[in-house]
């Protein structure tokens, strides 16, 4: 396998171009492809937009279709698509996500989560959104999908990058807009949020001043979904 230039780098992945169909992902510090491809599959047979995986058999790389475009953290960084329309975009797969049946789990309201859907791992391609980096993914409640993502905003719009904070914290409000009725986050108390926090507490890629923001995103989150609960959306 001849293995051609670096496409894209994350946190804890490289993505290097195979050819013009296939690239490899392979991770710096470890981690579980083979699991990552075996949802990615299983979600791409349901219809949900994922690249297609190719048989995988190393525990560190990952074989998946060559996607074209940019991520929407990308698009919005460049003025491409608003908060507003990212919000509703990264809504919509959640919701789709979570429409799908889950894997292995036998819970009747477990689903596939992905555990790590923000702005940075949504490609807009000519084909549509396509979610990747599935690193993270595990089955559970969609609330704790939903809580993971608006942690994340939550964890930029408090944090000291001001120009990217105020959009994120558009992008969060947008977000939680779109929550829909059925979803609790719960609160800093309980419920998914404070297991979300937990997660994220737990995250080997968090720098120590991320780390220093989660009380101040978590709080933030939960006063949004306390205030959504006082005034519920007209189609909520
Ligand atoms: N299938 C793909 N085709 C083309 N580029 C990709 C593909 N998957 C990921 N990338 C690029 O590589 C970057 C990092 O990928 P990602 O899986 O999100 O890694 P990390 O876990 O390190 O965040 C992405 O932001 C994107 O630019
Ligand atoms: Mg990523």
């Amino acid at each position: 396998m001849q293995i051609g230039q670096l496409l894209g780098s994350g946190r804890s992945a490289d993505v290097f171009e195979l050819d013009d169909a296939w690239v490899l992902r392979r991770y710096r510090h470890g981690g579980d492809a083979v699991a990552e491809a075996a949802v990615m599959s299983h979600l791409s047979t349901s219809g949900f937009p994922v690249p297609v995986v190719r048989a995988t058999d190393t525990s560190s790389e990952l074989v998946m279709q060559r996607l074209s475009g940019v991520t929407m953290l990308q698009a919005w960084m460049d003025g491409a698509i608003t908060e507003e329309d990212a919000a509703a975009l990264l809504a919509r797969l959640l919701h789709q996500l979570h429409a799908v049946p889950a894997r292995v789990s036998v819970l009747p309201g477990d689903r596939i989560l992905h555990l790590d859907l923000h702005p940075d791992n949504v490609m807009l391609t000519p084909q549509g959104p396509m979610v990747i980096d599935w690193s993270t993914a595990a089955e559970g409640p969609p609330g704790l999908d939903w809580a993971m993502s608006a942690l994340i905003l939550a964890q930029v719009a408090v944090g000291p990058a001001s120009e990217v904070a105020a959009g994120a914290r558009s992008m969060l409000t947008a977000l939680m807009g779109n929550l829909g009725a059925l979803v609790d986050l719960g609160d800093v108390e309980g419920g998914h949020l404070p297991q979300a926090r937990a997660r994220r507490a737990a995250d080997p890629n968090l720098t120590s001043q991320e780390l220093g923001l989660l009380d101040e995103a978590a709080a933030l989150v939960s006063d949004l979904a306390l205030r959504l609960r006082q005034v519920p959306a007209a189609d909520a």
